[in-house]
C-alpha cells in the first residue's frame, strides 16, 4: 500500500517560492537546506537522465536524502525521455508534486492520471520552443503549469526573457479554464527576473543558483515573499 506524500499548497492569491536543491551543497546538505527550510515553500529537485538533457542528476534514493534533510513538500520536476518508468519510485521517495514534461515519449494523459491516482499532485512543463497552446488540452487535469525560462539541462543560465509573452498568454489560459493552477517557472530566477515573471502571471518561482550562491539568502527570500506577498 502506497502512503500519500504530503500535498502542497493550493494557489491563493500568494506567490510561493521553491528552491532548486541542483544548486545546493551536497557535502553539507541539511545546512545548505536550513534557510530554505526556515522560509520557502517546497524543494524544487530536477531529475535529469542524461537523454532527454545532457545532464545526469538524482536518483530516488537522494529524494529520500532531501526528504530526510527537510521539512518542506517536495517538487520534482522529471526531464527524462521515459516518465513512466519514474512516476512510482519518485513518489515512493517522497515526491508531493511530480512535473513531467510535454516534450517527453508520448504518454501524457496516462501518466498524468498514473500521478494522480498515485495521490500526488501533477506538474506539466514545457521547454521554451514549444508553444503554450500545446498543453490547452491538459489544463484541466494538472495543478501546475511550467514554463522552463532557459533550455533544461544546468542550473546557473541566464533567463530568457523571449519567454514572458509565453508566461502571459499561459495565465489567460489558466484564468480561462477557471482552475487553480499553479504557474511556475524555473530557470534563471533572481530578484530582478522574479519581478518580471510575476508581472506576466507567473505564481511560483524556482530558484536555483541565485538562492544557493547568495551570500544572504534569508534576506533574499525574505525580500523576495514580501515583494510578492
Ligand atoms: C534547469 C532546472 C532548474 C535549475 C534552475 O534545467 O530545471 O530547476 O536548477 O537553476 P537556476 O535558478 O540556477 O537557473
Ligand atoms: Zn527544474
Amino acid at each position: 500500500m502506497l502512503r500519500l506524500n504530503k500535498k502542497i499548497l493550493k494557489p491563493c492569491g500568494n506567490v510561493s517560492f521553491s528552491p532548486s536543491v541542483l544548486s545546493a551543497d551536497f557535502s553539507c546538505l541539511k545546512k545548505s537546506l536550513h534557510f530554505a527550510d526556515k522560509y520557502a515553500d517546497w524543494l524544487h529537485v530536477d531529475i535529469m537522465d542524461g537523454h532527454f538533457v545532457p545532464n545526469l542528476s538524482f536518483g530516488p534514493h537522494i529524494v529520500k536524502c532531501v526528504k530526510k534533510a527537510s521539512k518542506l513538500p517536495i517538487d520534482v520536476h522529471l526531464m527524462v525521455s521515459y516518465p513512466e518508468d519514474f512516476i512510482i519510485p519518485f513518489y515512493e521517495a517522497g515526491a508531493g508534486l511530480i512535473t513531467l514534461h510535454y516534450e517527453s515519449k508520448s504518454g501524457t494523459c496516462k501518466y498524468i492520471k498514473k500521478i494522480r491516482s498515485l495521490g500526488a499532485q501533477v506538474g506539466l512543463s514545457i521547454k521554451p520552443n514549444t508553444p503554450v497552446s500545446k498543453i490547452a488540452k491538459y489544463l484541466k487535469l494538472i495543478d501546475l503549469l511550467l514554463i522552463m525560462t532557459v533550455e533544461p539541462g544546468f542550473g546557473g543560465q541566464k533567463f530568457m526573457v523571449n519567454q514572458i509573452p509565453k508566461i502571459r498568454q499561459a495565465r489567460e489560459m489558466i484564468n480561462e479554464s477557471g482552475r487553480k493552477i499553479w504557474l511556475q517557472v524555473d530557470g534563471g530566477i533572481n530578484p530582478q527576473t522574479a519581478t518580471k515573471s510575476v508581472g506576466a502571471g507567473a505564481d511560483s518561482l524556482v530558484m536555483g543558483n541565485a538562492f544557493f550562491s547568495s551570500s544572504n539568502p534569508s534576506k533574499l527570500i525574505r525580500s523576495i515573499k514580501k515583494t510578492f506577498s
